[in-house]
């Protein structure tokens, strides 16, 4: 249960407008969009195996590199702030098998006492996994953790192949989130664009950018 932070300039200039409040809803959407895409170069650049292959030019053979695996990948995408995300993702992986989960936390009832919250969970559609695939479970947002953890309950319970990888890919998150995940979830690999500071009394990430699901669909 690694964490890792995605570095690439492009990911924290995109970050930056997407945390701006003057950023209106279809420029918070290409946002993340684009956001997914970087993010899905820096998996490829960081974790995927190349392997070297001929190949026949106009002119003559030559030996090139292609990235293995890209057959293998099985995307989540977790309702419905993830959607746009998940969209910038597959221009990276476009033959993604994609699962669909609708999770969401309920505010009424608020954070409890372990910083947690109850989690609806009202669809869930997911490929199959197998022991090959590189698993992204995407969603914008990871503040308590309390989504990600019900998530990552339906995505290993439909399986019962161990994934070669399980990446839980979010733009910002909270140390509580990150902490909970990597706990409960050892297989995991955590990867994130921010780790910001903290969260506020409404499990708002703080500076955080908002409510990514609003912003991008009103
Ligand atoms: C947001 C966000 C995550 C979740 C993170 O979704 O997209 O799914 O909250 O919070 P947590 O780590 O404390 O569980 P929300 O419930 O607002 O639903 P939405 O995407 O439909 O707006």
């Amino acid at each position: 249960d690694d964490a890792y932070l995605i570095t690439h300039a492009l990911a924290k200039d995109t970050l930056l407008r997407l945390r701006d409040v003057e950023t209106e809803q279809v420029a918070f959407r290409k946002g993340l969009v684009k956001l997914g895409r970087i993010c899905g170069y820096e998996i490829i650049d960081g974790v995927m195996e190349t392997e070297y292959v001929t190949v026949q030019t106009p002119l003559t053979e030559t030996t090139g590199e292609r990235v293995k695996g890209l057959d293998d990948v099985v995307i989540i995408n977790v309702l419905r702030a993830a959607t746009p995300f998940v969209e910038g993702l597959l221009k990276a992986f476009p033959r993604a098998k994609q699962g669909v989960i609708s999770a969401g936390r309920d505010e009424d009832a608020g954070m409890d006492e372990e910083g947690e919250f109850p989690i609806t969970v009202d669809y869930v559609k997911l490929p199959e996994i197998t022991e090959k695939d590189t698993v992204i479970v995407a969603d914008p947002m990871l503040a308590t953790g309390s989504t990600m953890c019900a998530v990552l309950d339906h995505v290993l319970e439909s399986t019962d192949a161990d994934p070669a990888d399980l990446f839980v890919l979010s733009a910002v998150s909270a140390p509580d989130g990150l902490l909970r995940v990597g706990d409960q979830f050892s297989e995991a690999d955590l990867l994130t664009v921010s780790i910001d500071d903290h969260l506020d009394d409404d499990g708002y990430i703080v500076p955080g950018l908002g409510d990514a699901g609003d912003r991008a669909f009103r």
